[in-house]
């Protein structure tokens, strides 16, 4: 990677420095309202599917959004992807990997059609954005602030509070329902987008990447199947992008169409995106 502003132990760091303080509070919000039972409602409530906006507009409505889980950024979060997809541009990554650089937190736009109760609005974050984690089944130590999973009412159900809950061991990554947030929502969007050719490894860029309890935790094992093996090495070369390349650099937005434009059009067509 490029010389850093912060050496690579410094990043993800939660309890340091004075964001920490709504970092938490996001997080308890986030561990103890997000239930299997909500998950249902979000999946039922926003894959609608029936909202157009082009790939470039939807860029340019995360100008105005910073994500309060982050610790490590204080930027519009279009800045982010502007940096991740930079840094894999400068490395020479394939081009469909720059898209998913470019567009791997772009389901964060669903802040505009989002409320308060659901925590998925710019005041409310906390169906949106943060590390996410499975529904289901039990909390693991593995996630940030582990002692905010007891405030979660399915660690009271039975059904849900046991290592596998109501999944069956192996079942693999595809099969679990994860907490709510903006990786699902752009993994369904595209998915449902009938000119998107990018290829799985995006795919599964885009579905996983905050799934940290088990792509850095190592948790659910017993759930894991064969094929997940495979989705972490992805994610794992994802990640070092999607958090070393933070830093204070600021990027013009109009400028960068140029060149990525192009290559969205490539894997994603001209026509809008339906959200
Ligand atoms: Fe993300
Ligand atoms: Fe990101």
């Amino acid at each position: 990677m490029e010389t850093l502003a912060k050496e690579k132990s410094e990043f993800r760091n939660y309890e340091q420095g004075d964001i920490t303080a709504a970092v938490k509070e996001h997080y308890r919000k986030m561990r103890s309202r997000q239930t299997y039972d909500y998950v249902q409602r979000m999946k039922a409530k926003y894959l609608t599917f029936d909202k157009p906006m082009s790939l470039w507009d939807a860029m340019g409505k995360l100008n105005a959004l910073i994500d309060v889980s982050d610790p490590d950024l204080n930027l519009p979060n279009v800045q982010h992807l502007l940096q991740s997809a930079e840094g894999m541009r400068k490395e020479g990554r394939p081009d469909w990997m720059q898209l998913v650089g470019l567009i791997h937190d772009l389901g964060k736009v669903m802040y505009l059609w989002g409320s308060d109760e659901d925590g998925t609005s710019q005041a409310e974050q906390w169906g949106l954005v943060g590390d996410i984690f499975v529904v289901g089944c039990r909390l693991p130590d593995s996630c940030v602030y582990p002692s905010f999973n007891e405030l979660n009412p399915d660690m009271q159900n039975e059904a849900y509070n046991t290592e596998t809950g109501i999944y069956e061991e192996g079942c693999g990554l595809d099969n679990l329902q994860l907490a709510w947030g903006h990786d699902e929502y752009l993994y369904q969007v595209l998915k449902n987008h009938k000119e998107n050719s990018i290829p799985e490894e995006g795919m599964v860029m885009v579905r996983y990447h905050s799934f940290y309890p088990w792509h850095t935790g190592g948790s659910y094992e017993k759930l894991l199947s064969a094929k997940d093996e495979q989705y972490k090495e992805w994610i794992k070369d994802f990640n070092q992008y999607d958090l070393y390349t933070k830093s204070p650099k600021l990027y013009d937005l109009e400028e960068m169409k140029e060149y990525y434009l192009p290559i969205a059009e490539k894997y994603l067509g001209k026509g809008p995106i339906y959200w």
